[in-house]
């Protein structure tokens, strides 16, 4: 296979897993490969099932390196899941020099600092991301590099998760040869498929009802505020029709995606959805909406109550953006305007270039999103495998691809 300036990302979801291969050579990245296969062995965005989770990770990358005749050696991949947390800290540091002039060192060394506050040896850093910065306690600057001053302080958003459900899926990507570029939180990702600048910086919530859990996150003044991730999400609307309408979970799956609305209309609809299972499954169209949307009301509630203060309009006067694979059901921003009383809008990733017309899709926000990082943050990788360990895994997989 030909070696180029080639980007991979995975995105391991509860639903599905998605690999996207993509030549950087360009000032745009140009998708070159997609591979994209049903999820298993995970639940709720964590790995329960290592070798499940290996095998579907394998299909989705073979499918992407078949498209691409590309090999995918090391991938951008994201990090979703109950176990991860994030706080805001500060760090300061003195300029000690006879200049009194902040360098770029100057940042690195007080990011440390905000960063060795906090971090217990049972959790992994996975973004420390400056906030702003104060020069002699003049606050809200952006880059202080070349201004003057005694002290530098930062104001830091941390992200952490626990080591052990990260080392779960580590595993599984490196046990197929495949280094890890970094681990990216998934919505940090989604919202450089979705978000535009200026939503970033007036301040927006943006929330991915995907498979396993919904995950939120509020952007303000450029740059991640705050993070919550609930464990509700396609996979308790579909259980909810299954039991409510008595249906076999696949075919209760197949309907609320036919034929689910939540902001349903009635008049000229036949009563009843036909049967689309072999067996001759039929329900209520207004029945299955009902079960649908008063989920989904749920979810939409629980979304606002995650916010730290109930003032939307201050926290997040651009709104709502909605992503992840549930997000496609009909009615869902409607529904959202109305019921919180805010912009909503449905995020679908745009501007692709290459063979990216597939991932035109709320569920696909992630995906592209962890290449859009990756291209934006090459060469500044945050997570770090321990020395010893990235050794042996590293030696693993040149053995391995000695016989591939
Ligand atoms: N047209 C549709 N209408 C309703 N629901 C849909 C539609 N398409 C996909 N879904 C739902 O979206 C969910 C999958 O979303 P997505 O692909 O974003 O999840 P995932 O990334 O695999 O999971 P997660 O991010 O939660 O780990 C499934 O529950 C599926 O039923
Ligand atoms: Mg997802």
């Amino acid at each position: 296979m030909k070696k180029r300036n080639i980007l991979a990302s995975i995105d391991v979801g509860t639903t599905k897993i998605c690999t996207i291969l993509a030549d950087i050579s360009d000032a745009a990245p140009r998708i070159v490969g997609v591979g994209i296969s049903p999820s298993k062995g995970l639940h709720k965005g964590l790995v329960v099932n290592i070798n499940e989770a290996k095998e579907s990770i394998r299909d989705s990358v073979r499918k992407a390196e078949q498209t691409s005749n590309y090999r995918v050696e090391s991938a951008y991949v994201g990090v979703t899941g109950r176990h991860v947390s994030s706080n805001n800290n500060h760090g300061v540091v003195a300029i000690t020099r006879n200049d009194r002039v902040v360098r770029p060192d100057d940042l690195k060394r007080v990011l440390t600092t905000a960063q060795s506050l906090k971090t217990p040896a049972d959790r992994k850093l996975l973004h420390i991301i400056p906030r702003h910065y104060a020069v002699d306690g003049q606050a809200g600057i952006k880059n202080p590099v070349g201004m003057h001053g005694f002290r530098l302080d930062v104001e830091t958003h941390v992200i952490t998760a626990a080591v052990t459900s990260i080392q779960n899926l580590v595993k599984c990507i490196r046990s197929l040869g495949i280094e890890i570029e970094d681990l990216v939180l998934e919505p940090l990702a989604s919202s450089e498929a979705v978000l535009s600048e200026d939503e970033r910086q007036v301040g927006v919530i943006m929330a991915d009802v995907g498979g396993g859990t919904t995950d939120v996150a509020i952007f303000r003044e450029g740059s991640i505020w705050h993070t919550s991730i609930l464990p509700v999400a396609g996979y308790q609307l579909t259980r909810d029709v299954a039991i409510g309408l008595g249906l076999p979970f696949e075919i209760a799956e197949e309907m609320k995606k036919k034929y689910g609305s939540v902001m349903p209309v009635y008049e000229g609809k036949e009563d009843t959805a036909p049967a689309i299972s072999k067996d001759g499954h039929g329900v209520s169209y207004q029945d299955l909406c009902e079960i649908i949307r008063a989920r989904v009301e749920e979810i939409l509630k629980l979304i606002v109550l995650e916010m730290p203060s109930s003032s939307y309009e201050e926290i997040a006067p651009s709104g709502l953006v909605l992503t992840g694979g549930s997000s496609n059901l009909a009615g869902m921003a409607t529904l959202g305007r109305e019921l919180l009383d805010m912009p909503v809008r449905v995020g679908i990733p745009g501007n692709l270039y290459g063979i990216g017309d597939m991932l035109q899709d709320p569920a696909y926000a992630t995906s592209v999103g962890l290449l859009l990082w990756g291209n934006k943050h090459q060469g500044k990788k945050q997570w770090k495998p321990g020395r010893f360990a990235g050794a042996i895994f590293r030696l693993a997989s040149q053995l391995k691809n000695l016989f591939r």
